[in-house]
């Protein structure tokens, strides 16, 4: 009998193009990559950051893989001895030609993991290594938000992996299956996604072991195991309104899950509903929801993530402890947020009201956050005015060459209900291209 080889394995990813939906990351990986290769690397290292079985270790072996470098890896033993280090930092330019290879990168896989008080002067090595190397350096990391890592991350630039979406994962999943050979339900399939919390090590495994030697797998196959991070959006924002702590709140942030892009639209469009009863608890709730916005985008343009506890603390915390907290049922009734429905509805039309902004752009020679905050509600009242305006407006659109209808259409008047999305183009607006 064959030995079983881990799925975990035989499917990782070899190449970068392999791994789903990390696209960011993966740019982020290869600008800095191609850095180096210049001969002028943009920062010495990188922090790969994310939530287990996110791919982090995958990306740092397929980008090696691909531009043909060799891995090095460490570990804390090596950091507590220092002498591996040494000899890195030492003896690295000439190792690298004698194998043949165009290059090596240092991977120091979870970082995060270190024993500080243990490894006594191990982060202060890894952040000599990083400013002695001549090879680039991959570090990854769980949770590096302790402050005791704090000069690691200052020396690394931070690339942040989302946890993988349901869908993303299914697609693994399903590839699986077909390689095997195996007759998997869809059903199956799902339970198991839904499972894993975005991370694709436990659905793997899980799937491994309800599908391994089997033609078919139905969902009565499966059995998963309820893991600590089985929490969704619903399951968070209950935990965060009903809290009564600072920390029983901040402790959403902690679940490996934890994905706060997508809490921002939720906790935004429940809060009104939830704390309907108290406007001081609604007017709090949304003072500090809309800080922690402009800590993240403070984090987003310096790069200063050490304010990341701030940010979810903000969101969290700051949603929990209001002045006037209404009481909450037992459990609250929450909703889908609105906007990321709208998003996906309103898809087409937006798309036709850019290519409208955009072309309204260049001919009024404005930018396009002032076409969307200025001359699209114009152009909308005069849709929906007398037969003057209409009759002008439909003048004003022959020239560029549109007709009333299509006009209509991508203002979402007509016919057409597209209302309430205009606050929140109106905040993306100055992200438009070329705006
Ligand atoms: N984005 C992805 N696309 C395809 N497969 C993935 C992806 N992420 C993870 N996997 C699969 O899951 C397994 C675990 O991924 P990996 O070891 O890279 O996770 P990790 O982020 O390093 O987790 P940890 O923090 O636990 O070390 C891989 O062997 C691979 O098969
Ligand atoms: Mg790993």
């Amino acid at each position: 009998m064959s030995r079983k080889i881990p799925w975990i394995e035989k499917y990782r990813p070899r190449k970068l193009s392999e791994v789903v939906n990390q696209e960011e990351a993966k740019k982020a990986l290869l600008d800095w990559i191609n850095s180096w290769e210049k001969g002028k690397p943009s920062r010495k290292a990188v922090m790969l950051v994310g939530s287990p079985g996110t791919g982090k270790t995958t990306l740092a072996y397929a980008l090696a893989n691909e531009k043909g470098y060799e891995v090095l890896e460490l570990n804390a033993s090596d950091v507590r001895t220092g002498e591996r280090i040494r000899q890195i930092i030492g003896g690295s330019m000439k190792m690298g030609s004698l194998f043949g290879f165009r290059g090596r990168i240092i991977l120091f896989d979870e970082v995060d993991g270190l024993n500080v008080r243990e490894d006594r002067g191990g982060l202060a090595a890894i952040v000599e290594l990083i400013r002695e190397s001549t090879w680039p350096i991959i570090m990854t990391a769980n949770n590096p938000w302790d402050p005791k890592f704090r000069e690691l991350r200052d020396e690394a630039e931070v690339i942040q992996l989302k946890p993988l979406r349901e869908n993303d994962i299914l697609t693994i999943l399903r590839r699986i299956c077909n390689n095997e050979g195996i007759k998997c339900e869809e059903d199956a399939l799902k339970l198991i996604a839904e499972a894993s919390g975005g991370d694709v090590r436990a659905a793997i495994n899980d799937l491994q072991a309800a599908a391994e030697g089997k033609k078919v797998l139905t969902k009565d196959d499966v059995t998963v195991t309820e893991r600590a991070h089985q929490f969704d959006m619903f399951k968070v924002l209950d935990k965060v309104f009903h809290a009564r702590r600072f920390d029983e709140a901040r402790s959403v942030t902690f679940l490996p899950s934890f994905d706060w892009e997508n809490y921002y639209p939720w906790a935004l469009d429940n809060i009104p509903s939830v704390y309907a009863k108290s406007i001081e608890a609604v007017s709090d709730a949304f003072d500090n929801l809309s800080l922690s916005d402009v800590v993240k985008g403070r984090i987003t343009k310096t790069q200063e993530w050490e304010l990341m506890p701030y940010m979810l603390e903000l969101m969290t915390a700051g949603v929990a402890l209001v002045r006037n907290k209404p009481p909450l049922p037992r459990f609250a009734r929450l909703s889908f947020p609105e906007r990321i429905r709208l998003m996906a509805k309103t898809k087409e039309i937006r798309q036709l009201r850019d290519a409208l902004i955009n072309r309204l752009r260049v001919e009024l020679h404005v930018s396009s956050s002032e076409v969307s905050l200025y001359y699209i509600p114009l152009l909308r009242l005069m849709a929906t005015s007398d037969t003057f305006k209409k009759k002008l407006l439909e003048r004003l659109m022959k020239i560029m060459g549109y007709s009333l209808e299509s006009v209509e259409k991508t203002l979402g008047v007509g016919g057409v209900n597209t209302s309430g999305e205009g606050e929140g183009d109106q905040r993306k607006s100055p992200k438009r291209p070329g705006g």
